[in-house]
C-alpha cells in the first residue's frame, strides 16, 4: 500500500506543501497557517500517499479526541489524484492504526462539499459544524471502529 508515515525531511516538507496548496493557499491564507501546534505531538499520527513516480498525492493525520475517540484533520489529495482512491486509502490506514491504538470512534469536521466521501467510507453526519475562513460550511461526523 502506498500509504505511509513522512519520515525523510524532502517528505515532510511535501507533506506540509500539499496541505497548504489544497486546503489553505485558494483562500489566499499565509505560508504557515497550514500547520497546527500538535502537528509534533507524539500522539498525532500522520498519513501520506506516495504516486508511482514518487511525488507526494495525498496527506492527512489523526489526533486524540475524546475518550476513546479519535480526530482525523487536513485531508488533502492533489487535485490530478483526486477521485482514485488515494483518500480512501489514507482514511482506511489511519482507521487501522486508530483500531490499533484501541480508539473507538473517529469524527472529522468535513467541509460540506466532502461530506459524501466521507458518507461513502461509512462515517454519519452529526450536525452542523463551523464555516472555516467565513465561506467553507463544515458538518461534523462520525465513525464506530
Ligand atoms: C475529499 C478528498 C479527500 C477525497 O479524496 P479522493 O482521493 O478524491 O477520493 P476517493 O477517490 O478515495 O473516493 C472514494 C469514494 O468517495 C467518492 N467521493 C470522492 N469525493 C467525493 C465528494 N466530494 N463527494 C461525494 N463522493 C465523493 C468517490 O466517488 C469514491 O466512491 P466509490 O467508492 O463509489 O468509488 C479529496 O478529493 C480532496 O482532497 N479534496 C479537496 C480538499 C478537501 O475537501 N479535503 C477534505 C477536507 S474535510
Amino acid at each position: 500500500m502506498p500509504v505511509e508515515t513522512p519520515l525523510a525531511a524532502a517528505d515532510w516538507a511535501a507533506y506540509y506543501q500539499l496541505r497548504y496548496a489544497v486546503l489553505r493557499q485558494p483562500w489566499q491564507q499565509p505560508p504557515g497557517s497550514e500547520r497546527a501546534p500538535d502537528d509534533d505531538a507524539p500522539t498525532t499520527t500522520h498519513a501520506l500517499w506516495r504516486a508511482p513516480d514518487g511525488r507526494v498525492g495525498g496527506v492527512a493525520r489523526l489526533s486524540p479526541g475524546g475518550p476513546g475517540q479519535g480526530q482525523v484533520r487536513f485531508m488533502a489529495v492533489a487535485p490530478p489524484w483526486q477521485g482514485h482512491g488515494v483518500g480512501r486509502q489514507l482514511l482506511e490506514f489511519l482507521e487501522a492504526e486508530a483500531r490499533r491504538q484501541g480508539l473507538r470512534e473517529l469524527v472529522l469536521h468535513a467541509r460540506a462539499g466532502a461530506a459524501g466521501f466521507y458518507q461513502r467510507l461509512g462515517y454519519a453526519v452529526v450536525e452542523p459544524s463551523h464555516t472555516l475562513f467565513g465561506v467553507i460550511p463544515h458538518v461534523l461526523m462520525r465513525k464506530d471502529l
